[in-house]
Order: C-alpha cells, then structure tokens, then sequence
C-alpha cells in the first residue's frame, strides 16, 4: 500500500424511498440529529476519503443541498431512470479517478462505521482484490442477495434473493450492499453488466462474477449485521434509531458519564459530554450540545445548540435551544426557556422564564415568571443584565433593555428603560387597601349567586 492509494466514496441514493409513506425524501429522513444521507456523506470525512460522488435522481435539489452541507467539494452525478444499481454506478463513472480504491455505499444505510470502511479499503489493497464485499448474517427471513463461495472458499457471485437456489439461500452471509471495487477496474467491470432479463435492471452485484471470469480476486468481510442496517420504512428508521443511541450511549458511559437509565436518553450524532457530567432519565438532546463535567441534566430537559459549563444544573422540564451558553456553576429550572441567551457563572434563573436574545452577567438571580420580551413582531431585540443583578417574580423585560451590575428591579414590573448598575427598577400602580371590606363583598357576592336569574 503506498500513500498515493486514493480513495473514493460513491453513494447511490437516487431511489424514491417510497415505503416511507411520505413526500420527505427518504434519505432526508433524521437520525439522531441529522439526516441519513448527512451520516453517510460525513464518513467521507471521517476516513479523509479524496472524493465523494453522490448519485441522485433530476429533482432532488434539497438533497443535493445536504451531501454539500456535510462535504461541501462532494460532486452528484445524475441517474435520469432508475434502471438498478450497477446503472447507478455507471452515472457517475467519469466522476472517479481511475486509481486506489471506490467504496460504493447506499444513501440508506447510515450505520456502517468508519473503521468498517478502513477495513475494506486495506483488505482491497493488500490483496490488490477486483472487488471485496461487506458481508452480514441478518437475522430471521429476509430478501438480501447471498454471497456465493466456492468449494476453495473464494467468493465468486453475488446472487439476489429471488434468484438464488434452497441451497444458496440456507447461505447465512449475505450482501450488505457496501463493496470496495479496484478504481482501476471499475470502469470496465460497471461497463460489462448486462441488463437482466425479466425487470431489464443492471445489478451492480454482477461485478463480483464478472471480476471472477477475468481471474481476478473478489472476497467479502463479514461485519455486524446493525452496520448494514438499511432504511426502507418508519419501522427500519425507528430500528437504526435505536441501535445508534445504544452505540453512543455506550460511548459515553465508558467515557465516564453518568446515566442511571441510559435507555431513556436521547443522544444526538454530535452530543458532548464530559466525564463525570450527570445525565437523569428522559433527557432528550438535539445536534450541537456540549455538557461539561460535573454537569447535571435533570430530566425531562430538551437540549439543542447548547453549550451547558462545568457544574451547571439544567431542569427538570428545562428548554434549552440554540445559542444558549450556561456558564459554570449557573441554575436552569423547571418551565425555563432559553434561547440566544448567555448566561454568565453562577447566574440563575430557576422557575417559569423564557430568556432569549439576551446576556445575563455573573451570580445574578432572575426571578419566577420573568420574560424578556425580545420580538415586537418584526425585529428582534437585545435585554442586557449585568452581574449581581436581582430580577424579582413576573417581570417583563421589554428589549431593547440594560440593566447594570447590581440593579434591582422589582416583582411585577415591566421594564421598558435601562436601568443603571445599583439602580432600582419598579413600575407596578398603586396598591389599593380597604380596611375590612371583605365581609362586605362577600355578602355582596353571596346575594348575588341566591338570586333568581332574569
Ligand atoms: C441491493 C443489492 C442486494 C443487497 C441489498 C442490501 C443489488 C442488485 N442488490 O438490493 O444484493 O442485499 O442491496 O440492502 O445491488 N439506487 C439508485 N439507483 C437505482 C437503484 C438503486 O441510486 O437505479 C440506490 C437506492 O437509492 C439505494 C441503493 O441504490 O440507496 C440500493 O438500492 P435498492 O433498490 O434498495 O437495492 P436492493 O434491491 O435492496
Ligand atoms: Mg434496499
């Protein structure tokens, strides 16, 4: 193996995914936090692949937008008719470069690991193979193609279900449908599919025979059937949902962190968590979180874009969205809304609020029920409040707003001026009291409810 060894991702993904029984196309569908196809495309970048091609049908423009999102030098080559995947392979043939090694995945099926690729790319290498196939055993009945080997154990075809024998079919390895195909012999193996005679297809797995007739070696490697997990329906999505978060929720608990019932937790792609952080059950995280050590998320919390610092405690019932930075030692409750908001060390903001748009400086305290008011219907607006800051309950902040270090703004008040740093703000009308009137009002009130109605 030499360092010029190139090595290049093609995905097909130009099948309509119609079993998803919706008009979202199916590889557009999430995963932890981001799309299906946003998962393959990013092991390009996982393994340092040189090139990514994706094969896409005309009119998948969003998709298009979401292979460039995760490799923005990736380049889609157009299948105008869906005519099978070694067709598919054939679209994109002038996107490769004739050397190293082409790793052809499906936009489908996001499991596979970056490991897994390495692994087929120096398995091809080193035996200089035409093709090696990733093979699983999937449990219980299926329709995969079968690997079929010879008597001297050589993989020589792949067979498709419906076209393999008893005998084949009792075969338990099966085609993944990942290979990695010497790029040098890609373009003639592709170009020497013959359609196939009832449905007119070109299968890409007839490569395997083909390199076999020209004496050349194909083998495949066995991996995990969860890495060649494909998804064709809501049940399959749901299905690799659930292998994904056991995979990193079991990194992160050997990483230290700490889940009494890990199973509850919803963990996204990207989620960072530090050693010694806390995770309560139900805690659901969206993409772009980081919790830092000795953090505790309390449960029921839902987390996305945010950075949480060291100590901090987060809910129960906390709403933490993008742009939200809690530094450390700071105090997020329960029914507190965060939104663009920084929110400085030690600062709290415990009961019933909604921050957005808005900085909070060192140890201040907002109090229950405080809301900044940071959109007029049109524009968005800036509250400002420095440290040691004292918000009292039920107060309205009516950005754009600055409240100075050490300010004290009183419960009930909506604040529509700055207030200066030691500054008292207040804006609540006058109490009125009457001295045992009660009694009266309630006579009142109870010959009221006696009378006839009319
Ligand atoms: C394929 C394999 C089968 C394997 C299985 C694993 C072939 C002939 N068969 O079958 O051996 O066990 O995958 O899941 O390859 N696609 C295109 N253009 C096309 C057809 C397909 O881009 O014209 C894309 C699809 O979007 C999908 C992938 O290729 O991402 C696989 O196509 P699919 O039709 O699902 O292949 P299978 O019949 O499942
Ligand atoms: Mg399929």
């Amino acid at each position: 193996m030499t360092s010029s060894d190139g090595l290049a991702l093609l995905i097909l993904a130009a099948g309509k995914g119609t079993r998803m029984r919706n008009d979202r196309g199916k590889v557009l569908h999430p995963l932890a936090g981001r799309s299906l196809i946003g998962h393959v495309v990013d092991l390009a970048n996982q393994v340092q692949a040189d090139r990514v091609a994706v094969v896409l049908a005309p009119g998948m423009d969003a998709v298009e937008a979401e292979v460039r999102r995760w490799r923005a030098d990736s380049s889609i080559a157009l299948q105008t008719e869906a005519l099978g995947t070694g067709h598919a392979v054939h679209a994109a043939l002038d996107l490769i470069d004739p050397q190293g090694t082409v790793v052809v995945l499906f936009g489908d099926t996001p499991l596979i690991t970056a490991q897994t690729l390495e692994k087929l790319k120096a398995v091809r290498e080193r035996d200089s193979s035409a093709v090696v196939v990733m093979g699983m055993r999937p449990p219980g009945p299926h329709k995969y193609g079968r690997l079929k080997f010879n008597a001297a154990g050589s993989l020589i075809a792949i067979v498709e279900h419906v076209d393999a024998d008893d005998d084949l079919r009792r075969n338990a390895l099966c085609n993944s449908g990942v290979m990695a195909i010497d790029a040098a012999r890609c373009r003639e193996l592709i170009e020497a599919i013959e359609p196939q005679a009832g449905n007119g297809e070109f299968y890409l797995t007839d490569i395997v025979a083909l390199a076999v007739a020209k004496g050349l070696d194909c083998q495949a490697i066995e991996v995990s059937f969860e890495e060649g997990h494909g998804v064709n329906s809501q049940n399959q999505l749901a299905q690799a949902n659930s292998i994904l978060q056991s995979r990193l929720r079991e990194r992160l608990l050997e990483a230290g962190v700490i889940m009494q019932s890990p199973e509850t937790v919803q963990l996204a792609f990207d989620t960072r968590i530090m050693p010694g952080a806390e995770i309560e059950p139900y805690v659901v995280f969206g993409p772009g979180v980081e919790v830092g050590s000795k953090a505790k998320i309390r449960s029921f919390s839902h987390i996305e874009g945010s950075q949480i610092g060291d100590c901090a405690i987060v809910g129960p019932y906390a709403r933490l969205r993008p742009g939200t930075e809690l530094g450390a030692d700071s105090r997020i409750g329960n029914f507190v809304e965060t939104k663009n908001a920084k929110i400085a060390q030690g600062a709290k903001a415990n009961h019933l609020t909604y921050l957005g748009d808005c900085e909070i400086g060192t140890n201040s305290n907002i109090g229950a029920g405080t809301i900044t008011c940071n959109y007029d219907g049109f524009n968005k607006s800036k509250t400002m409040i420095g440290s040691n800051v004292f918000v009292g309950s039920n107060t309205a902040l009516v950005a754009p707003v600055n409240i100075g270090d050490g300010a004290l703004i009183g419960a009930g008040s909506t604040i529509t001026k700055d207030v200066a740093a030691d500054g008292i703000g207040l804006s609540r009308s006058a109490q009125e009291l009457r001295q045992g009137a009660a009694p009266l009002l309630r006579q009142r009130l109870a010959r009221k409810k006696t009378l006839p109605k009319g």
